[in-house]
């Protein structure tokens, strides 16, 4: 009896002292855990007489509950005083300024995709993709670009190596090649538009050889001229903004389109300043014409049941006198300082949409 009396007052000492949770757990551990010191003297009352067993027995599970209560009660006050320590010293300082975050911006070429889709998506046509690297029967020859024309030395072709002399691999010259694919794959009536990147082999204040187009392509029975006019100039009208900007087809030549025609806007130069509106001077924006025949024969379309008018336009050359961007390069030198002046917030509604 004297012996747990001793022991009982060593470990009450031992709980009241502990500093914290981990230390109370050693104590648990060491006298009620499996090799604990309380359990060791339960173990042996087995050799005791049955009177001596019962009183021992007793008073030993007396002392292991209240030992036991007196930790997890110490351990409750631990526990408590332990977040209060915490929440004193990680308390938040509200009066701190905030940290700057920094805030991107949209990429003027993906503004004026958006802006360019806008417009042709409310005039009913929806977005075709194909693959930036095609082969030259759908870049050149289904587009009427035989082998040995003309127009594939202006194209600056990028041809890809270990591709055969017939059918060689090249990076898209023009989005023209998706008129195909489509044409190809669904039958008219076709009312597509193209939004994407094409190369040539070009490097200066207007060229790069990575650059963006939209093509556009209507097919249908009675489509014809009037549609095609009708079309891009509602259409140059509402992305510059201007209800009475000055349009006019000018006859060009494209070897997919017959009749082709280049599309101008009135412009005004004077001493070196530059202005989109009414004025004596034109600038060309985009290309244009009916299908040619050969193209739809090419893609199994029967030419006396349906016509079709096709454009491409040149998306950095929009954005460019859109938004007065003087040089083609910078579009892709990824200055912050110049795209964060050229660049469109992501909260802003395109203007366009706001004036359709
Ligand atoms: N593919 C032509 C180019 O890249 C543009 C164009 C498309 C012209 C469709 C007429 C019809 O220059």
């Amino acid at each position: 009896m004297k012996e747990l009396d001793a022991l009982r007052s060593e470990l009450m000492t031992a709980v009241k002292d502990a500093a914290g949770l981990d230390e109370l757990e050693q104590i648990r551990v060491s006298a009620l855990g499996k090799k604990g010191r309380i359990t060791g003297l339960m173990r042996g009352l087995g050799a005791m007489n049955p009177e001596a067993r019962k009183e021992a027995g007793q008073a030993l599970n007396a002392l292991k509950n209240e030992v036991a209560e007196a930790i997890e009660a110490k351990k409750r006050t631990s526990a408590d005083s332990e977040l209060d320590a915490r929440l004193t010293g990680e308390r938040v300082d509200v009066t701190l300024p905030v940290r700057p975050e920094s805030q991107g911006c949209i990429h003027p070429i993906s503004q004026t995709i958006d802006e360019v889709v806008a417009i042709l998506g409310e005039m009913e046509f929806s977005v075709a993709e194909g693959p930036d690297i095609e082969d030259d029967w759908h870049n050149f020859t289904a587009l009427n670009i035989p082998p040995d024309h003309p127009a594939r030395q202006e194209h600056d072709t990028f041809y890809l190596p270990g591709s055969g002399d017939d059918d060689r691999l090249v990076l898209r010259t023009h989005t023209s090649p998706v008129q195909i694919r489509t044409m190809m794959e669904t039958k008219p009536p076709i009312r597509i538009i193209v939004p994407g990147r094409t190369y040539r082999c070009d490097y200066d204040a207007t060229h790069s050889p990575m650059f963006h187009q939209v093509e556009g392509l209507v097919v249908d029975e009675s489509t014809h001229m009037g549609h095609l006019k009708g079309c891009l100039i509602e259409f140059c009208r509402a992305f510059f903004d201007m209800d009475d900007l000055p349009v006019r087809f000018r006859p060009s030549y494209f070897p997919f389109t017959e009749p082709s025609a280049e599309v101008d806007i009135g412009c005004t130069r004077e001493g070196g300043e530059f202005r989109i509106g009414h004025g004596d001077d034109w600038l060309e924006i985009l290309g244009c014409g009916m299908v040619n025949p050969k193209v739809l024969e090419n893609c199994n379309i029967d030419p006396a049941k349906y016509q079709g008018f096709a454009f491409g336009l040149g998306i950095e050359r929009m954005a460019m006198l859109k938004y007065g961007i003087p040089d083609l390069r910078t579009f892709f030198e990824s200055d912050l300082r110049w795209l964060r002046h050229y660049g469109f917030s992501a909260f802003q509604v395109p203007s366009m949409v706001g004036g359709l």
